[in-house]
């Protein structure tokens, strides 16, 4: 098999310079490997990546500050047309690096072939859409309104200094639907990637160096506790977009110490449930949890985490997803199974411990095929019957094991969803018109999307993706992340004033107040 060239990655972006690292350095290897006769993988080794100071994180900082000068810098204060200049100049060369950016992703957190391809692939279109939603924002802000003898023209205004955080689930896509919708606004940017998932995005540095004016992009490569905390802590970030844990976000917003003027846009943890009703179709259900549960792995924060399903059909459902599961390869991403090795380090001890604590409190594995299989690789494991004195009930897996509730009284199931942290979304499975209208009346309050006979997922990404209480802070899509990444900002005066602000427009002089049509 072909291994990727090692990539001794020593820079960092600050200020529009490429500035190089002799400090510390990570050095980073793939889930995958060679695998010993006690089972221990001897991982490919991928490369390096900087784990700069704290000093070098405020260097990023000051850079930021400075392009952004107080919303009067150069981009917070350009065009348009200029801003989507610079992204569709980023966006060309993004598109040339597909295949290095692809197949790092793939390495360096075992996503199948296919669904790296898929996620550059699906990133490139998410920022082609936002430069159209940008320009028909912009469109409608080209106009001005005269009313009660106020003439005013109204727009969408950046918020500052961005501190992005990304996920290692989804390093390239869900990292850029902060950064791209931040940048597009006008607000500039300090990036760090997340603990794994750093390599792949080491081509794309230089881009973001070439598209954008100095210091409106920066890029350091570390860990939170000596990069973001500091930041955060100095007070000068205006908002916080990270896709993550509420441990690491609820940490770092006490660090900031005026936290009414920091802005937070998050994605955190979910336990989205499947409600498999008596009157289910079983086989689709079972298609539709299997995918929803396990593709990647598990590791998506819509995965389906928790299944509900009503006793009359709970044997029949249990043998048919515990055979479809089995059913499942689990090899080298390269082969494009579906089930392939786990990034994170102790991933699988922990999906061990869910196990043990699940079959010591009175559940069983009821696949043949579940558990370890070497220090990186866990089998999915069904459990079943789970309840609520299982830590698998309660507290987001993140990973292959599938716990399976049975219920008698759809008022069981209400009432846990009502008391779980968490209400990003959820899936129902019934054929019965009327029980899916009930279900959805009671569900659409509780989380934030409801799923009739299929999986959770983010997509498309013209959706909405948000959740309720732990699970989100902000609303992400094509066009609300550019809402989100802004404030409404406006100029008004009174009607009198009308030959100047005409001459102000015929001038061209101010980006702001013209009524050009962005093409
Ligand atoms: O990790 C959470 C992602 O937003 C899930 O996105 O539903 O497209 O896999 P997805």
């Amino acid at each position: 098999m072909k291994t990727p060239q090692a990539i001794q990655w020593n820079q960092y972006l600050v200020n529009g310079e490429l500035k190089t690292w002799s400090g510390d350095f990570e050095q980073v290897y793939s889930p995958v490997g060679e695998v010993d006769e006690e089972g221990k993988v001897d991982r490919i080794h991928l490369g390096k990546a900087p784990l700069l100071d704290t000093a070098a994180g405020m260097e990023a900082l000051a850079a930021a500050k400075q392009a952004y000068n107080n919303g009067r810098g150069a981009w917070p204060t350009a065009s348009s047309e200029d801003r989507v200049q610079a992204m569709e100049k980023f966006l060309e060369i993004m598109i040339s690096k597909r295949e290095e950016v692809s197949e790092m992703l793939m390495w360096e957190i075992a996503k199948n072939h296919s669904t790296a391809y898929k996620e550059f692939d699906r990133t490139v279109d998410y920022i082609r859409d936002t430069i159209e939603e940008f320009k028909a924002m912009q469109r409608d802000g080209s106009q001005l309104a005269s009313k009660d003898g106020v003439l005013s023209q109204v727009r969408r205004g950046p918020l500052g200094v961005v501190l992005c955080l990304g996920p290692y689930n989804y390093p390239l896509n869900e990292t850029f639907c902060l950064l791209i919708p931040a940048l597009m606004m006008g607000n500039t940017v300090i990036f760090k990637p997340a603990k794994y998932g750093v390599l792949l995005l080491t081509p794309l540095v230089e881009a973001f160096r070439e598209a954008f004016p100095p210091g409106v992009v920066n890029i350091v490569f570390g860990r939170g506790r000596t990069l973001a905390g500091p930041i955060m802590a100095t007070g000068d970030i205006d908002v916080l977009a990270l896709i993550g844990n509420s441990n690491s976000s609820n940490a770092l917003v006490a660090q900031h110490p005026k936290p009414n003027r920091l802005r937070q846009i998050l994605g955190l943890e979910a336990k989205n449930p499947a409600i498999v009703f008596e009157n289910a179709n079983l086989d689709l259900a079972v298609k539709e949890c299997l995918n929803g549960a396990l593709s990647y792995n598990g590791q998506r924060c819509t995965a389906l985490k928790l299944l509900f399903v009503h006793r009359s059909v709970a044997d029949d459902f249990v043998a048919k997803f515990s055979a479809a599961v089995d059913a499942l390869q689990l090899d080298h991403p390269l082969k494009n199974s579906p089930l392939t090795p786990l990034p994170e380090k102790n991933k699988v001890a922990a999906m061990e411990d869910y196990v043990s604590d699940a079959l010591a409190k009175g559940a069983q594995q009821v696949n043949a095929k579940g558990g370890r299989i070497n220090d990186t690789s866990f089998f999915p494991s069904v459990l079943y019957p789970v309840d609520a004195s299982m830590r698998i009930f309660h507290e987001e897996q993140f990973g292959p094991v599938v716990p399976i509730v049975v219920y008698d009284d759809l008022e069981e199931v209400m009432s846990s969803i009502a008391q779980s942290d968490y209400g990003q979304q959820c899936s129902l499975f019934s054929e019965d018109h009327a029980t899916i209208a009930y279900a959805v009346d009671h569900m659409v309050n509780q989380v934030c999307r409801v799923n009739i006979n299929a999986s959770c997922q983010r997509g498309p990404d013209y959706l909405p993706f948000t959740g309720r209480k732990d699970s989100a802070v902000g609303t992400l899509s094509v066009h609300d992340a550019l809402r989100s990444f802004s404030i409404r900002t406006l100029v008004a005066t009174d009607v009198s004033q009308k030959p100047l602000i005409r001459q102000v427009l015929s001038s061209g002089d101010s980006n702001f107040m013209t009524t050009d049509y962005l093409l």
